[in-house]
């Protein structure tokens, strides 16, 4: 299994969610996110507004997922976020070791 965690622009929400559905992610979590990557101490424009050396608002975006499905949530992620502007986002991949499901009691690919 793996952790994908992925920081993108918050508009993108509602165009990666039915894709990702699609694919068979069958759970994640959103997050009001805000930092900075490698424009720190320049511009970014988000919504027309100008956020200089501060945190611009992002969506973290956080799905376990069976290791067969990654690439496919990475393609998905990647094709709606991606507009080749600074502040696009970023992808974070980790292993992840397991998933209990408390209502039942399963783990690991089950509990997803
Ligand atoms: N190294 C990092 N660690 C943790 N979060 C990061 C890191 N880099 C970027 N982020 C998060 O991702 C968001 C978007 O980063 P961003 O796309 O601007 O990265 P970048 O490296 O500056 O790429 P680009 O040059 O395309 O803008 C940041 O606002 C921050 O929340
Ligand atoms: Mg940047």
């Amino acid at each position: 299994m793996k952790l994908l965690t992925a920081i993108i622009r918050p508009n993108i929400l509602q165009e990666v969610r039915e894709p990702l559905l699609a694919i068979g992610v069958c759970g994640l979590t959103v997050t009001e996110a805000r930092g900075y990557g490698r424009q720190q101490g320049h511009t970014e424009l988000y919504r027309g507004a100008e956020y200089r050396v501060s945190f611009v608002p992002k969506i973290k975006l956080e799905i376990a997922l069976d290791d067969a499905l990654l690439d496919q949530a990475v393609e998905v992620i990647s094709g709606v976020a991606k507009t080749g502007r600074f502040g696009d986002g970023k992808l974070f991949i980790a292993e992840l070791d397991q998933v209990l499901r408390l209502r039942t009691g399963e783990s690991g690919v089950f509990a997803l």
